[in-house]
């Protein structure tokens, strides 16, 4: 395994998300220099690199300096529902500004080595039990499309002579934002319970672990292509609704129906609350990724004590 361990300078887009702003003090803490690609001039980090989505970097050759890009921005996908105009921005956001990125490195002499793009497990769609690796085939709903376009537009970069990793990141488990943040309030009241038939597999991932496996997919030369983010242990949304309650200590008792999740966010519930996914980090495994919270017990208490 070929594993570079000096200092980077690394770049990363969407840092001021809930992936980007943990990922950031973690590289730091390993010893890079971390640079944010950011659209305003919000956020804690001095040095940045100015970008629009729609057009690229403002100024490609501030990239000759860089040696690695994580590339997680993005229309956040539950900031409402899912009309044409939402459905419009979380495709462009990624398919536009992962094409746009991958043109300013095209323009510039010294390149990154390596990309590390985000993708979701949303590539495979709605699948049953049927475990899913790496080479399985895409689904055929609107996010697996969405992610079919987003990698295609991040492979694009191979041809430069750069390393791309697409990592496909399952249901990331924080108190500080993303799908625990909003089960929190009602599971904490002791109103939490079963979404639809329970049986629809959760493949999560715990934003430490998450953070610990973007770093790896930088350092490690021999990582390239998709790779799966998620737990070695997924679970039914009935094994995770028992154990939030239980690590909450709280009732689970009240279940929200299928058919009233649509009603109240329409598409969006079909594909993110009630579609069954059961991913497997096949990839991590073969490249020897140690996962700190494979569990779902020990990383909801590991998230939520830290929060
Ligand atoms: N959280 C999850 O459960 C999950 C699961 C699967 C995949 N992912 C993927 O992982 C990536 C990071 O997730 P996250 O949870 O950290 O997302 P997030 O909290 O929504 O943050 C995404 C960041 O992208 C930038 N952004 C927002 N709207 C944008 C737009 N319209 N165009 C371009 N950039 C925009 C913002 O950063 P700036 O303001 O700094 O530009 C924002 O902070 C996303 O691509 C997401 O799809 C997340």
């Amino acid at each position: 395994m070929s594993t570079s361990s000096n200092p980077l300078r690394i770049a990363v887009s969407g840092a001021t998300g809930l992936v980007g702003s943990a990922l950031c003090p973690l590289l730091s803490q390993q010893g890079h220099d971390v640079l944010a690609i950011r659209r305003d001039d919000r956020g804690s980090y001095d040095e940045s690199i100015r970008w629009d989505p729609g057009s690229g970097l403002t100024n490609p050759a501030r990239l000759e300096s860089i040696d690695a890009i994580v590339h997680l921005a993005g229309q956040n996908i539950a900031a409402g529902r899912w009309n044409d105009a939402m459905k419009r921005r979380i495709r462009s956001s990624r398919v536009d500004g992962t094409r746009s990125l991958v043109e300013s490195m095209a323009v510039v002499e010294k390149r990154p080595q390596v990309l590390v793009c985000a993708s979701a497990i949303g590539f495979y769609g709605d699948r049953g039990a049927m475990e899913m690796e790496e080479s399985s085939a895409a689904g055929s709903d609107f996010l697996a499309d969405v992610c079919e376009q987003w990698e295609a537009e991040a492979n694009a970069a191979t041809e430069l002579g750069v390393r791309v990793v697409n990592v496909r990141i399952g249901v990331v488990l924080s108190p500080k934002g993303g799908a625990l943040a909003k089960m929190l309030p009602p599971f904490k009241l002791g109103l939490g319970g079963i979404v639809g038939p329970g049986t629809q597999y959760w493949s999560w991932i715990g934003l430490n672990d998450l953070t610990r496996i973007l770093a790896f997919c930088v350092a490690n030369e021999a990582v390239s292509g998709p790779v799966n983010a998620v737990s070695p242990e997924s679970s039914t949304n009935r094994e995770f609704t028992k154990t939030l309650g239980h690590v909450l200590h709280r009732p689970t008792m009240i279940p929200l129906p299928g058919f009233f999740a649509k009603l109240m966010l329409g598409e969006m519930a079909t594909t993110l609350l009630l579609a069954s996914t059961r991913v497997l980090p096949k990839q991590l495994q073969a490249h020897g990724f140690e996962f700190e919270q494979p569990g779902l017990a020990d990383c909801l208490q590991h998230e939520l004590d830290g929060s």
